[in-house]
């Protein structure tokens, strides 16, 4: 995309947002967090927030795109003047800075996929898994090794265009993935045992639902949706002016979501199977998949074809964070595509190199126990991201409402109390609940 093409078809808009938002969030970190957050005390706020403030958000932030055009900072410059700007060039940091940590879980997704292809990933011990995972985590040559092969992917998806190569793959990988899940799922849940995961994500006990796991829920929320970052806003500028903006964004949250049970569904049950612990932490799904393709006949293909997608399913969200800044670039610095991009590589990398490492010789440095990874994936998915929310919403509920309310009219006829309900939301509801998470998170 360069930044005045369009996206082909309202389909193609869906596809390339679906993409951003199902990726590793959906199958890395949800199964770990709502593991660590007591199940259902996690998933049901995670639920509420998505089709509450998350869908609106979405479709506030794909209306100022495409209402603006350009990058997430001329976007919200045209709707909101300079002040907005700023704030937009504060997403582009958010953007760059995400980037550069899920790239080291890419790198992951990489080597387990080579792994895969030397048929060396189909253990059902345990502790051999375990010991793979944390040696490829805390060796610092191969983390940033890897890291490096999946951020150089994803700058080269960028530089060549997203919708020549990657969106034509992504259509048809992301339906593969759906069902390699759902076979992965089936047998998980045949194994003796496995009913405890289930009952794990689905029972809920007001003993667990506290301010933290609420505001883990809503900063994943932000995180699953690529919310709060300018992915939306960037990709919405894309969008033909004659597509329903509601329509699509609704489409963004249902894919998203059912990407995230699903994977809960595909991690949670083996996790029981195996007696293992459900607060595992980042390397639970590296651990458990594995096992659970022990036991299947043709593990090893299976396993390949897994991490194929997983890899994709990554790749189609780096790609997204990595388009709010080149656009950015592109926009506001007149730099051209290869550049921006070969900058980013640079940077990117560097940063990256840090977090890779923070699992190794540099866990030592922590701040409030979290090493340098976990750090910036707290600042990001829990204030950063939800920060660019509450801009989003008081742009769209407040300043900018009859322009976003044009946005949202186009394709539907919708009556008055829909639209109101929307606006409640964006100049209410969404602050509101922010500032209330940002209270609790940093006093509660
Ligand atoms: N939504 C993506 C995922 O779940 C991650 C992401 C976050 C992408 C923020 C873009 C912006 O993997």
């Amino acid at each position: 995309m360069s930044s005045n093409s369009q996206w082909s078809s309202r389909v193609g808009f869906i596809l390339a947002s679906a993409g951003s938002a199902i990726g590793l969030g959906a199958i890395w970190k949800f199964p770990f967090w709502a593991g660590a957050n007591g199940g259902a005390a996690f998933i049901i706020p995670y639920i509420i927030f998505t089709f509450t403030i998350g869908v609106v958000l979405v479709m506030a932030e794909v209306a100022i795109g495409r209402k603006g055009r350009g990058s997430v900072v001329t976007a919200l410059r045209s709707v909101g003047g300079p002040w907005y700007a700023l704030m937009g060039a504060l997403g582009v940091l958010t953007s760059f800075v995400i980037l550069s940590y899920y790239s080291v879980v890419g790198g992951w997704c990489v080597a387990y996929l080579w792994d895969a292809v030397g048929g060396n990933v189909t253990i059902s011990d345990p502790q051999i898994l375990k010991d793979h995972f944390g040696n490829l985590v805390s060796n610092g040559y191969l983390n940033v090794g890897w890291h490096f092969a999946f951020l150089t992917l994803t700058c080269a998806v960028v530089i060549g265009g997203v919708e020549a190569g990657i969106e034509r793959v992504s259509k048809y990988l992301m339906p593969m993935l759906f069902i390699l899940m759902l076979a992965i799922i089936v047998r998980g849940l045949t194994l003796p045992g496995a009913w405890g995961g289930v009952e794990y994500l689905f029972n809920f006990q007001w003993e667990n639902l506290t301010s933290n796991a609420i505001l883990n829920a809503m900063g994943f929320t932000f995180f699953s949706l690529s919310l709060g970052g300018g992915i939306l806003v960037t990709y919405g500028s894309y969008l033909p002016g004659k597509t329903s903006v509601p329509h699509s964004s609704l489409w963004i949250a249902v894919l998203a979501i059912q990407a995230a049970i699903l994977a809960g569904l595909m991690i949670m049950p083996a996790v029981f199977a195996f007696g293992m612990e459900p607060n595992g932490g980042p390397g639970l799904v590296f651990i458990t998949v594995p096992m659970i393709f022990s036991h299947v006949p043709f593990g090893s293909i299976f396993a390949f074809f897994f991490y194929v997608c997983l890899l994709v399913a990554a790749l189609t969200s780096a790609v997204s964070l990595l388009e709010v800044v080149t656009a950015f670039m592109q926009n506001e610095w007149n730099l051209s595509r290869k550049k921006a991009v070969t900058i980013n590589w640079v940077a990117l990398f560097l940063l990256g190199s840090v977090s890779a490492l923070s699992f190794g010789v540099w866990s030592d440095f922590t701040v409030g126990g979290r090493n340098f990874f976990d750090l910036l994936d707290y600042v990001c998915t829990n204030f950063m991201m939800p920060f660019g929310g509450l801009v989003i919403a008081t742009l769209a509920g407040w300043k900018a409402w009859p322009v976003v309310r044009e946005q949202f009219r186009i394709g539907n006829n919708f009556g008055p109390g829909i639209l109101k309900v929307f606006h409640f939301i964006l100049a209410f509801l969404a602050p509101i609940l922010v500032l209330v998470a940002f209270y609790q998170g940093l006093f509660g």
